[in-house]
């Protein structure tokens, strides 16, 4: 019998050495030997089935939600979003986009109630990207690896606590640099996201992670249902790390579109600049209304997110020019204003819509 070793095997199935030798010491796998220190596997062996996955029967209904917390996310304002959708989803609209995904909220809750022919999401940040990718394509490596970082984590007493979370961002941000392990990397992302400071992602100049432990008692580190669930339903999603002007070729008319760009940042002083994290200030927001045309102008069914800047500047009116051939709506969001310090409130948002029909 030929046989290849635990990291041809690896390669050749696309999960971890750590893996291959956990189903090689559980005789998942038949004819294996241990020689020396290694595992042999029969060239001719089956990826066995994961145990987790057939043990696994998420209810048909079972909602599935963001496995993220993430900055700008809409679940707090995604029943007024959900009022917005179009009549026709699910019927003669049979696609959906989501250009500037985050946690997705609106993703996953689209994912739960309709069944469409097919989904394409994309991002810049290329780790979140990775982590969902992770989750469609490798999911019971990914959910293994986040349950032993949650066993280490979770019982131990805060000094380790602190001490595990450091050591876990450098890790990440060795992956990160290197672009190795996208599993491994993938879990260490969720576990940052779930651990860090307010779940918030922020990178240095340099590039790396730099976001402080946060102080949860009991956070939860690996939702595994939810992760299945995730994982079932990413199966036929397009899954891009890009710009989001590269969702043109994907659009058309049959085509719901839900943009959640960066916010423009409200500011108290009328002589506003530019300037904004990430790169996406006043031009970036002028190009995107400027794609949003074009892209309504093929027929597609588009909803685009924003800050409302009246919230700070009633002469603002910034987005009512920029989206004057739309219907702006304003729903009232519990955010917090930053440059007014740190009170939060009910304050505005603006949803922006190509369609008039209905309230
Ligand atoms: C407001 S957040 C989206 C929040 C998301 N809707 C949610 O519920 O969590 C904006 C996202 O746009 C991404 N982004 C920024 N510039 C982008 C670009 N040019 N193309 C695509 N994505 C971009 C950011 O990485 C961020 O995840």
């Amino acid at each position: 019998m030929e046989f290849m070793t635990s990291k041809e095997a690896a390669q050749k199935w696309n999960i971890t050495q750590r893996r291959i030798a956990v189903l090689c010491s559980e005789n998942r796998i038949d004819g294996v030997e241990f020689i020396g220190n290694m595992w042999l596997i029969p060239k001719s062996a089956h990826k066995p089935e994961d145990g987790r996955i057939t043990r696994f029967d998420p209810p048909a209904d079972m909602p599935v939600k963001p496995f993220l917390k993430w900055a700008g996310g809409k679940s707090q304002i995604l029943n007024d979003i959900r009022c917005k959708y179009p009549a026709a989803l699910g019927k003669s609209i049979t696609k959906y986009a989501e250009p500037f995904v985050g946690g997705g909220a609106v993703l996953f809750d689209i994912l739960s109630r309709y069944d469409l022919k097919e989904v394409y999401i994309s991002d810049v940040n290329r780790e979140l990207i990775a982590t969902y990718m992770a989750i469609r394509d490798n999911r019971v490596e990914l959910i293994d690896t986040l349950k032993s970082l949650e066993k280490q984590y979770l019982p131990v007493n805060e000094q380790i606590r602190k001490e595990i979370y450091y050591a876990s961002r450098d890790r990440f941000n060795v992956l990160k640099a290197t672009g190795n392990e996208p599993v491994e990397l993938a879990a260490l992302f969720i576990f940052l996201n779930r651990t860090c400071f307010n779940g918030l992602y922020r990178v240095n100049s340099h590039g790396a992670f730099n976001v402080p432990q946060g102080s949860y008692k009991n956070p939860t580190i690996c939702d595994e249902a939810n992760l299945l669930t995730v994982s079932e339903k990413l199966q036929k999603v397009t899954i891009v790390c890009a710009d989001y002007k590269e969702s043109q070729s994907f659009i058309d008319e049959h085509t719901f579109v839900y943009f959640d760009p960066p916010y423009r940042p409200l500011t108290v002083t009328s002589n506003f600049t530019s300037y904004a994290e990430g790169g996406f200030g006043d031009k970036e927001q002028a190009e995107l209304a400027r794609f949003i045309d074009e892209m309504s102008g093929c027929g597609a069914y588009i909803i685009a997110s924003n800050s409302d800047p009246k919230n700070t500047d009633k002469n603002d009116d910034f987005f009512d020019k920029l989206y004057s051939k739309y219907r702006i709506m304003r729903i009232n969001a519990n955010r917090s204003i930053n440059s007014v310090g740190n009170s939060r409130g009910k304050i505005s948002e603006l949803l922006i819509c190509n369609a008039f029909g209905g309230e």
